[in-house]
């Protein structure tokens, strides 16, 4: 294997730069530590963004991937293949939906949401019924459909014109939603809690009064649990916590434990909306992915990883908090659902400054939002992995990196 600084010249030489990557290659994961090509050893707090959910080689995912493919890798949707078959019934079944819809990524998973929504009208001979109504600071991709629905102006910048018909409404403000969804609304794009947006749960009542907003106008309602599904926030979708049922779940990230794939979960007769030749994908319910899937949908119940995600996420939240209250002048707060938690930096630290410094203390994690540092550590986490990470937060927020006022 070529070594690490040529590794990093060929990156330099052949890869587009879209990324802001720092100097350094990782080549191998177990549980949750990485290491990089110097041998350096990392806690994964952010599991390949909220991806990872058994970690990393769990050997129920590797078992599982290994068998499938050298059983059968792919064949394409022109015939049923058993996992995708057995993988649409353990998701709906635990989701309480009729149909699910296999695809490779979040953004698909939206994208056939917004298609969907949009041709259920149509065939109900309402055509004028296409316009979307999401939420300002939220994120749902970044293709031309699902851009259009991320509520954040940075992302939209030099791509041209936007999808007509999306519009956006600050979160958690029910008024602002009930002003703007009318007969011409197709449906409501919402998060539970905003992830990329700052960690921001859903207020009290927010999805039930969207979910009777909706009903009361026709529109159907959408929730984007591509980052809090599978079990993140300690059920296996979020909107459980709230008792209610959305027209359409799209879901992604952790449901293959790191192979890519995404979903659409509905009800039958919105599904309907969507017959042969009006939507597809190559790639989308391969039995490879669908057997990743379905480990990481049994390893979920064999290790009882939904009651254990509620007891770390509640230890890390009350660790964030009580960071926050030993650094005032470093963090105002902690915040989150399951394990999908944030720490509020105060004003002046400088939040990239900061997840430098954790990396070099061996911790990774992501931001979130302007200021807020972002945890979405692999399900299979321990409390003393935990302790780990918030040991080496102590550390940085007692003399926190400030933004540079020149
Ligand atoms: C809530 C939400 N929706 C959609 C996406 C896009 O998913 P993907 O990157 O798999 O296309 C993300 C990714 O961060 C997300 O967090």
């Amino acid at each position: 294997m070529a070594n690490t600084a040529e590794l990093l010249s060929l990156a330099g030489q052949y890869m587009l730069k879209n990324y802001k990557q720092p100097a350094l290659v990782m080549t191998r994961g177990e549980g949750c530590y990485l290491w990089d090509t110097e041998g350096r050893r990392y806690l994964d707090l952010y599991a390949g963004i909220a991806v990872c959910a058994l970690g990393h080689a769990h050997p129920a995912l590797v078992k599982a991937v290994s068998e499938q493919v050298a059983r059968l890798g792919h064949i394409a949707n022109y015939y049923y293949n058993d996992r995708q078959i057995e993988l649409s019934a353990e998701l709906c079944r635990r989701s309480g939906y009729d149909r699910a819809f296999l695809c490779n990524s979040g953004t698909e998973a939206n994208e056939a949401a917004i298609k969907l929504a949009r041709r259920y009208h149509f065939t109900r001979g309402d055509k004028d019924r296409a316009q979307l109504v999401a939420t300002w600071n939220s994120f749902h991709g970044r293709s031309m459909g699902s851009l259009a629905l991320t509520g954040q102006a940075k992302y939209w910048e030099g791509f041209g014109h936007m999808l007509p018909g999306v519009s956006h409404v600050p979160y958690g403000d029910l008024e602002a939603m009930r002003r703007r969804v009318n007969d011409r609304t197709a449906a409501v794009f919402i998060e539970p809690v905003q992830g990329e947006g700052g960690v921001l749960p859903a207020p009290d009542g927010y999805l039930e009064g969207l979910r009777a907003l909706c009903d009361e106008r026709g529109a159907l309602l959408v929730v984007d649990e591509i980052q809090t599904g599978i079990g993140r926030t300690g059920r296996f979708l979020a909107t459980q916590h709230h008792g209610i049922q959305p027209d359409i779940t799209t879901i992604a990230k952790g449901t293959a434990g790191g192979v890519p794939i995404g979903a659409l979960l509905t009800r039958e007769h919105v599904g309907d909306a969507l017959p042969p030749g009006t939507h597809g994908s190559t790639f989308g319910g391969n039995p490879l992915a669908a057997a990743a899937a379905l480990a990481v949908l049994h390893t979920l119940d064999a290790e009882g990883l939904l009651d254990h995600t509620t007891r770390m996420g509640e230890h890390l939240v009350a660790g964030l908090q009580a960071l926050s209250k030993k650094h005032p002048h470093a963090a105002v707060g902690g915040r989150g659902r399951g394990l999908l938690a944030g720490l509020i930096l105060a004003d002046g630290v400088d939040p990239r400054g900061v997840l430098t410094q954790l990396r070099e203390r061996g911790v990774l994690v992501s931001q979130a939002g302007e200021r807020v540092v972002r945890f979405a550590p692999p399900l299979i986490v321990t409390a003393a992995e935990l302790d780990e990470g918030l040991a080496a937060l102590d550390a940085v927020l007692a003399d926190p990196p400030r933004v540079s006022s020149t």
